[in-house]
C-alpha cells in the first residue's frame, strides 16, 4: 500500500490549477481508500526561498489548510499540518544537500524560470528547492506523491537523491517514489495566455480563477479569458489516446486550455465534450464551463472563508 505526501506553498491566491491539478486529487485518494497514509503538508519553508510578509504569511498558512479542508480532505483521516512545525524536514534536508550534486540542480528549469535573470541574486534555499521536497517525502518513506505536471522534473530529482543514498550507503533505506500526474488539468495555462502556466504570482487576476472567487468573479474572468477566432475544433484534434493532438495544442492552446479545465471539472473525456461542442462558438461553452466552476469551486471558496473566520476551528 502506498504511502502518500503532497505539499502546497502558502503563498495566497490559490486558484483551479492548485485544486484540478493537486487539492482534489488528494480527495479522491482518500475516496479510494486503498492507501496506508496520507500526509498533506502546507510547505511554509518553501514559501520563504522568496520573500514573504510575516503577516500575510501566517494568513496564508491557515488559507492554504482550510482548501484542504474545504476542498473534502477529511483531517480525521489525513495528515494536515505545516511543514516548519515538524524539524525533521530541515533535518533531513541537510543530509540530502550532502547527497545532491550541484550539476543535478543546474538542470532545474523551475529554479531558472523563478530566479529569472538575475540568478546571482536568487536566495539558495531557492536553488536547494527541490532537496528540500526530497526530505518532505522522503522523511516519511512516502511512495505516491500526487502534483501538477510542474512538479515533474522535481520528483525525478527526489527519486535520484534517494537511489544515490541508497547506493553510496549501500543500504535500501529509501523507497522509490512515483509521482501521481493524472487526468486533463495537470497543467491548467493562464486564461490570458494559453502558453503561460496558470500561477499564483501573475500579477493579472484575469490570468486565473482563485479558490475564492465569487460567481460574479468567475462569471467576468471567463467571458474575457482568451479564445481564437475559430469555432470549437471536432474530434480529429484528437489523437489515439483521446488527447489533444500535438499540433492543435501548440497552435490552439487557449481552446485545448478551456476545455482541459471544463473535462476535468465534469469528469468527462475531451470526446464527450467534442461530440456536444464541435464547430459551435465559444458563448456556449464559456457559458456551461462557468456554470460547472461555480458548482464545483464557489462552494470550496465560501467554506474557506467561513473556516477562515472561525478562529478557535
Ligand atoms: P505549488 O504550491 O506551486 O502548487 C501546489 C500544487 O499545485 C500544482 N499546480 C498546478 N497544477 C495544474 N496546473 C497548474 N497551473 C498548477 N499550478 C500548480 C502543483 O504541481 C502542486 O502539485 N514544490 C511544490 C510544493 C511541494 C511539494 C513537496 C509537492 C513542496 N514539497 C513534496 C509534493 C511533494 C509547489 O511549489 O507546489
Amino acid at each position: 500500500m502506498d504511502h502518500i505526501f503532497s505539499g502546497v506553498q502558502p503563498t495566497g491566491n490559490l486558484h483551479i490549477g492548485n485544486y484540478l491539478g493537486a487539492i482534489r486529487k488528494f480527495v479522491d485518494i482518500q475516496n479510494r481508500g486503498n492507501v496506508a497514509k496520507a500526509y498533506y503538508c502546507v510547505v511554509d519553508l518553501h514559501a520563504i526561498t522568496v520573500w514573504q510578509d510575516p503577516k500575510k504569511l501566517k494568513k496564508d498558512i491557515l488559507e492554504t489548510t482550510a482548501s484542504f479542508i474545504a476542498a473534502g480532505v477529511d483531517p480525521k483521516n489525513n495528515i494536515i499540518f505545516n511543514q516548519s512545525s515538524v524539524s525533521a524536514h530541515a533535518e533531513l534536508a541537510w543530509i540530502l544537500n550532502c547527497i545532491c550534486r550541484i550539476g543535478w540542480l543546474n538542470r532545474m528549469t523551475q529554479f531558472k524560470e523563478k530566479a529569472g535573470k538575475n540568478k546571482e541574486r536568487a536566495s539558495v534555499g531557492l536553488y536547494a528547492y527541490p532537496i528540500l521536497m526530497a526530505s518532505d517525502i522522503l522523511s516519511y518513506k512516502s511512495t505516491l506523491v500526487p502534483v501538477g505536471d510542474d512538479q515533474k522534473q522535481h520528483l525525478e530529482l527526489v527519486r535520484d537523491v534517494a537511489n544515490k543514498f541508497n547506493f553510496d550507503y549501500g543500504v535500501n533505506f529509501f523507497p522509490e517514489v512515483k509521482p501521481l500526474i493524472i487526468g486533463d488539468a495537470t497543467r491548467v495555462m493562464s486564461l490570458k495566455n494559453g502558453n503561460k502556466k496558470m500561477s499564483k504570482s501573475d500579477e493579472s487576476q484575469y490570468s486565473r480563477i482563485n479558490l475564492t472567487d465569487d460567481k460574479d468573479d468567475i462569471r467576468n474572468k471567463i467571458k474575457k479569458a482568451k479564445t481564437d477566432s475559430h469555432n470549437i475544433m471536432g474530434l480529429e484534434a484528437l489523437d489515439d489516446n483521446g488527447d489533444f493532438k500535438a499540433e492543435v495544442a501548440i497552435k490552439r492552446p487557449e481552446a485545448a486550455n478551456l476545455i482541459n479545465i471544463f473535462c476535468e471539472l465534469e469528469k468527462k473525456s475531451k470526446k464527450e465534450i467534442l461530440e456536444i461542442y464541435a464547430g459551435k462558438n465559444f458563448s456556449n461553452l464559456k457559458e456551461n464551463l462557468t456554470d460547472s466552476l461555480i458548482t464545483n469551486i464557489v462552494p470550496i471558496g465560501n467554506e474557506m472563508k467561513r473556516m477562515i473566520k472561525d478562529s478557535l476551528y
